[in-house]
């Protein structure tokens, strides 16, 4: 995905223009750029990120768009950056997304001077054809809409025509209203210093930003959006005193996890309170729940699966949202369709949901974003409520996830009745407690960093549980990697004998989940079989029993279910301080951006 902002008003263009793109930073890190529009249209773009780009604090501009790219179509160059402009430097664009069929639009624009690799820049010569038909600027935007096809926003300006044109198809797009003039960003995050009045536009919105304010036209006619104020701040987007936002997220996590829980738990009854609406009686008659997700959000659903089956009378499958299909025959009444996703703007998830709900089956959203795509598709969505995540590596909404799905589980057992009150209580118990939990581990960061450092040179790191910590010992391994580029692998305990024990020497440590929910006298067993091939062990663990047949233990709380996602955190301090001690970008690692909009 890439960011987008935008601004026109009275304050000063180049200085908003950049925050913006600082702060969409996360959403792509190749190359950044910005056009300035006043008497002419000043473009500044170059490879690398936001650091690196020299923008001008002298251009007398009244309004401009900027850019931050994570490179789909063409490598990351300063030729590939946006913004894109026309023959004549007159047009400039901004875009997310996908033109699928740009080969043939680049074709029809025959005389026309590319000077890039990206489908982007067909737009800008389309728009310029528009402009000389004598089309104004928002005319000329939407007849190009027309010809594209494929998921996108877009963001134009013209030298000799007022404001800004932005546009949506499968590609977020935010309003912001400030009191000093209008803002657009690809989330809210680009301008929330100034304001924090939002509007979301809906797929095929065409709207103007002008010196006047804003008018949105759909399908040719004016639309109105509503206005929403969002519920944090811009200090809730900053780091804090941390030296990166992984670092920041991770010690957010007792207070994203009361956010989560707020509200949500009645001890006495056993019985979890959502603010869904889906219907009683539909959750009652349902056999099936599909889960679909990408990266984390699917460790999230696998973990979910481990809490709901035991405790609710369904069968549950977890689907790669990239992999999921509907089969003729399935049961499509009967089924809820889960959706997990922080971002709410997957591409992969927004289709599989689509897939979902062509033959009528009803779906939920899990999800961090109020406002995003996936929210205005599904039937209804849960929030996390773990607040803004920066960091491209998902830490508390993996954590605000779970705790959700778990409080989901038993909400829907206690429905059925195949949860009893006392089983309910004692779950509802855990996660009231989760937060305290977290703390204890994070308390521990300083053994955890000696171990990092300890191990940082390894040649692989593994991880390895069962049932609840399966999902765990994968999202703790995909942590590892991307942030630090090690090799590092997530196994089912029980597997490693056939086959993965074949990679594990004395320079690969091992790390296992010996949490009491999830058979840790059979992991031990495991244990031992790495321990006999010489490869150190560090073990998680809430008995000290453990401790002394382990190399080192990380002691975590018993909290029943939830025991294997308080180690998760543990395991994100472990990532994390290998990636420090290897000087790795954490927040921005290479190849990576925070929500992927394309499939
Ligand atoms: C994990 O650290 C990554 N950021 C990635 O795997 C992420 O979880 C995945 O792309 C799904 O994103 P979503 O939750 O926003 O849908």
């Amino acid at each position: 995905m890439c960011g987008i902002t935008g601004y026109i008003g009275e304050g000063e263009s180049a200085s908003i223009l950049s925050t913006g793109l600082k702060n969409l930073e996360y959403r792509g890190y190749d190359s950044a750029g910005i056009a300035l529009v006043g008497d002419q249209v000043d473009v500044h773009k170059q490879e690398g990120t936001i650091d690196g780009l020299t923008i001008p604090r002298d251009v007398d501009a009244t309004h401009g768009i900027g850019h931050t790219r994570w490179s789909t179509h063409g490598e990351p160059t300063d030729e590939n950056a946006h913004p894109h402009t026309d023959c004549r430097g007159d047009v400039a664009v901004v875009h997310n997304g996908i033109i699928s069929n740009y080969t043939e639009l680049k074709e029809e624009l025959a005389g026309h001077i590319f000077e890039s690799e990206t489908d982007t820049e067909v737009i800008p010569h389309l728009i310029e054809n528009e402009i000389a038909r004598g089309a104004d600027l928002r005319a000329a935007v939407t007849r190009v809409l027309d010809h594209l096809e494929g998921s996108f926003a877009i963001a134009a300006t013209h030298v000799d025509h007022d404001g800004i044109v932005a546009a949506r198809q499968d590609s977020p797009l935010v309003i912001g209203h400030g009191d000093d003039g209008m803002y657009l960003g690809s989330d809210v995050t680009a301008f929330v210093e100034y304001t924090r009045q939002v509007s979301y536009l809906e797929d095929g919105d065409v709207a103007h930003l002008s010196e006047d304010g804003i008018t949105i036209f759909n399908d040719g006619k004016r639309v109105e959006r509503e206005i929403q104020t969002v519920d944090w701040d811009a200090s809730a987007a900053g780091k804090a005193g941390h030296d990166h936002y992984m670092h920041k997220e991770i010690h957010e996590q007792p207070h994203a996890l009361r956010q989560a829980i707020s509200g949500r738990i009645d001890e006495l009854s056993g019985k979890a309170s959502l603010d869904i609406d889906l219907d009683d009686e539909f959750l009652e008659s349902i056999d099936n729940i599909q889960i679909v997700a990408c990266g984390t959000s699917y460790h999230a659903g696998l973990y979910a699966k481990e809490l709901i089956e035991p405790l609710v009378d369904v069968t549950v499958r977890v689907d790669l949202a990239s992999e999921y299909e509907v089969y003729d025959g399935y049961d499509t009444q009967n089924t809820l369709v889960v959706a997990v996703t922080q971002s709410g703007e997957t591409a992969d998830t927004l289709s599989a949901i689509r897939r979902a709900k062509a033959p009528g089956m009803t779906t939920l959203a899990v999800t961090n974003t109020v406002g995003s795509t996936i929210t205005r598709e599904v039937d209804d969505s849960l929030f996390i409520k773990a607040g803004p995540e920066i960091g491209v590596a998902a830490t508390k909404t993996f954590v605000s996830q779970v705790t959700a799905l778990a409080l989901f589980a038993t909400y829907i057992g206690r429905l059925r009745g195949t949860l009893s009150a006392d089983e309910g209580a004692d779950i509802l118990e855990n996660i009231r407690k989760l937060p305290n939990a977290v703390q204890s581990v994070l308390d521990a960061e300083p053994q955890i960093e000696r171990l990092a450092e300890r191990y940082v040179d390894s040649d692989a790191f593994f991880f390895i549980g069962r049932g609840l910590a399966q999902p765990v010992a994968l999202e703790s391994a995909l942590k590892l990697k991307e942030i630090s580029y090690a090799h590092a692998e997530g196994f089912a305990a029980g597997e490693l004998k056939h086959g993965p024990l074949a990679l594990v020497t004395e320079n690969t440590p091992v790390l296992a989940f010996l949490n009491e929910s999830a058979s840790p006298d059979e992991t031990f067993n495991n244990v031992k079989e790495v321990e006999s091939r010489g490869a150190p062990v560090i073990c998680l663990s809430s008995t000290s029993e453990d401790a002394s047949f382990c190399d080192h233990s990380i002691d975590v709380p018993n909290l029943g279910r939830l025991g294997p996602l308080v180690s998760n955190v543990a395991m994100q301090l472990f990532a994390y301080h290998v990636a420090n001690e290897m000087e790795r970008p954490i927040d921005k690692p290479r190849n990576l951006a925070k929500s992927v909009t394309v499939e």
